[in-house]
């Protein structure tokens, strides 16, 4: 069982409350209207970015996530159970992408394998678009085993901890925290597991993507465009595979 087939109720709930950031679906959106070919969901999770960017094929590590994908997408779209360091497409696609900070989800020495893959998988000109969170120790510190409150509604709230495993923040581990509600108090506390994130830097991206025969189109702080630097708290990629 991988650690994410604990997460999926957790990351139903959250979608159901609109915790996405503004911006990313239309970005994923704009890159699918323009592909020359099939569209691959690296990480699909329970299918709340492919539901609105409709790609041929989803990839994803844990079956408990692939079964909350197939139960919203139905029949359209692909779903293969594999590792994003180890995943052959039945294809060559010309647009994969990889949403909300999925490549941290790897080990670090897994990140640049996952490059690598996604290059072998890619159409000459295809693109490759992922979202990574950035290093911050010094926010990382303040927030080391403090409860975040992420999302919530009438009836829950969704609620995250993380706890850095090193002094330079590159890597953490989070727990997650759903409660159900009344009009007065909680009915209901559900704990998901550590899962471990490693923050990925500008540099390594940078590094790793022109290793791997990238070429970076765009690189920046967020879906509108923001300029990208090492203290950027997100990154946004988009690599072209030359053609
Ligand atoms: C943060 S969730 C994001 C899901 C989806 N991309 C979204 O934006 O809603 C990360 C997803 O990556 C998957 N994942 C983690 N490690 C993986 C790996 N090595 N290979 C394939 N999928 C992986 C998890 O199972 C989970 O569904």
């Amino acid at each position: 069982m991988h650690d994410f087939d604990h997460w999926a109720e957790l990351y139903l709930a959250w979608t159901a409350m609109g915790g996405a950031e503004p911006g990313e679906i239309a970005y994923y959106q704009r890159l699918a209207a323009t592909a020359h070919g099939s569209v691959a969901d690296l990480g699909i999770g329970t299918g709340r970015l492919a539901a609105e960017v409709e790609p041929r094929v989803g990839v994803d590590i844990s079956a408990a996530m692939l079964r909350a994908a197939r139960d919203r997408l139905g029949d359209g779209v692909l779903l293969i159970q594999a590792d994003l360091a180890a995943c052959e497409l039945p294809e060559p696609v010309a647009l994969q992408y990889c949403g909300q900070n999925t490549l941290n989800h790897l080990p670090r020495r897994a990140v640049r394998a996952a490059l690598a893959c996604a290059y072998r998988n890619a159409l000459p000109g295809g693109r490759l678009a992922f979202e990574v969170v950035q290093p911050r120790p010094e926010r990382q510190k303040a927030r080391d085993g403090v409860p975040r409150l992420r999302v919530w509604d009438e009836r829950r709230t969704v609620w995250e901890v993380t706890r850095m495993l090193d002094k330079q923040g590159l890597e953490v581990e989070m727990v997650g925290l759903l409660e159900t509600l009344d009009e007065r108090r909680v009915t209901d506390r559900r704990y998901f597991p550590p899962i471990r994130m490693c923050l990925l830097t500008t540099a390594e991206i940078g590094r790793w993507a022109a290793e791997t025969g990238w070429e970076v189109e765009s690189a920046h702080a967020g879906f509108t465009g923001e300029p990208l630097r090492p203290e950027s708290s997100t990154a946004v990629w988009c690599l072209r595979r030359p053609a």
